[in-house]
């Protein structure tokens, strides 16, 4: 297992299509412990998608362990695919692999994702929520995909976590 280097933006491996796995090999378990040690290591991230780290594979890891209300995964996806959408829902985003920005994104509320795990087996994913909009983003990255290709606005971290402090500041 290695903790690998993540592309950002301007890199334009980012912005190609990733190749299915036809079986879930050794290589296929390796990216995917790759992706989930490399997300550890993040201070907030909660998804990974193998072209982030330089694979044009389609592997993400999602992982909503951290998440106080509804801990979720870590979930190890091979060919990953999204086979129901319903609802809407507008989620402020990050991505690791654009440092510094978030943005306002609208995505379904529920989806129903298809995939083969780790072993090799046929998955299916019911998510709702915080879960539907972490799938949907790390699925976009297979395609090529960033958040900020959607976003109805995208903000400078920075300045967003200034102006929240001084609003703490007045409301103290
Ligand atoms: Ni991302």
């Amino acid at each position: 297992m290695a903790i690998r280097k993540i592309r950002e933006v301007g890199d334009p491996l980012l912005r190609k299509k990733s190749r299915p796995f036809d079986t879930v090999d050794e290589k296929a378990k390796e990216l995917l412990e790759d992706l989930y040690e490399t997300l550890k290591v993040t201070d907030d991230g909660v998804g990974l998608a193998a072209p982030q780290v330089g694979v044009l594979r389609r592997a993400i890891v999602v992982d909503l362990t951290m998440e106080e209300e509804n801990p979720q995964g870590p979930y190890f996806l091979i060919n990953p695919v999204i086979t129901k959408k319903s609802g809407e829902q507008v989620c402020r985003e990050g991505c690791l692999s654009v440092p510094g920005k978030l943005g306002d994104v609208i995505r379904p509320e529920k989806v129903t994702v298809e995939a083969l795990d780790k072993d090799g087996k046929k998955i299916k994913i019911k998510a709702e929520g915080l879960l539907a909009v972490v799938l949907s983003h790390e699925i976009d990255h297979l395609d090529g995909i960033l958040f900020i290709d959607k976003a109805t606005e995208i903000f400078d971290q920075e300045e967003l976590e200034r102006l929240e402090q001084e609003e703490a500041e007045r409301n103290k």
